[in-house]
């Protein structure tokens, strides 16, 4: 089966590319978590548009969403995450040179790893999924051997209790792709279409995978990916990821992922 018909089948695609060695992404994970003991009006002030006339953009650096029920409907699951991309990242190390943190600093080393990291195995990814079909993918994401619009999620979601699950809303991801690249627990489900994530997909240590997302829906006509989280909770657990997101050169856009 191509790359392709596995994520027409179930919503990812699979690839025997080595993960980046797990202690390592375990480590970049740990220090995000102790980064967000810092004064949060501090962590705040490292956001940035990075375009001055787009709209609707998720602005780089640590952002705070907090939980919205409308009409008993749970909207958003309250967390705090930093968007991580080049063009982002003075304004996350201004912390470091204006309160001397150290933890920001330590922080700034791993993600800069994870980025590397990232990059190179979206490409990988692209180039594969090109050669199956998907004509002009890498012209639409790639430059000098880059993708200039990856940006990399570390996530914390707040400690929820909920039957005994911690759970995330189902959705579809916006952006151009997505690959999970670390999470703290299995909880992980993805199916080809909506409400079809079914079982949890046990991918860490052994695989890497892609999601596609809308916006390659759209442009490239591969099968989006459904996801949702079912974390069993163990002594009040809480989740932290690690996500890339790819979008295309043009639109130049930073997107939102739904429900995130
Ligand atoms: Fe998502």
């Amino acid at each position: 089966m191509t790359h392709i018909e596995q994520l027409a089948q179930q919503g990812y695609a699979e690839f025997p590319i080595p993960a980046l060695e797990y202690k390592l992404l375990q480590h970049a994970m740990y220090v995000f978590m102790q980064t967000l003991e810092i004064q949060h009006e501090n962590l705040l002030e490292t956001q940035f548009l990075q375009h001055k006339n787009l709209e609707n953009q998720t602005p780089l650096g640590y952002n705070r969403k907090e939980l919205c029920v409308v009409e008993g409907q749970q909207q958003s699951d309250p967390k705090w995450y930093c968007h991580f991309h080049p063009a982002g990242r003075s304004r996350i190390s201004d912390l470091v040179s204006a309160y001397n943190y150290n933890c920001i600093k330590e922080f700034l080393f791993y993600a800069d790893k994870v980025y590397a990291y990232a990059q190179e195995t979206s490409v990988t990814v692209l180039k594969q999924l090109e050669r199956e079909g998907a004509e002009g993918l890498c012209a639409a994401y790639i430059r000098d051997g880059i993708i200039p619009n990856l940006i990399l999620r570390f996530l914390a979601y707040d400690l929820q209790e909920h039957d005994g699950y911690f759970t995330a809303r189902g959705h579809f991801d916006k952006s151009g792709g997505t690959i999970p690249l670390f999470e703290t627990s299995s909880g992980l489900c993805i199916g080809p279409e909506k409400n079809g994530a079914t079982s949890v997909v046990e991918w860490m240590r052994t695989k890497t995978i892609f999601m596609a997302g809308l916006a390659m829906k759209e442009y490239f006509g591969l099968t989006p990916g459904w996801h949702h989280v079912q974390q069993e909770i163990q002594e009040c657990s809480g989740r932290g990821a690690i996500i890339a997101f790819i979008d295309p050169i043009e639109p130049y856009t930073v997107t939102e992922a739904e429900a995130h």
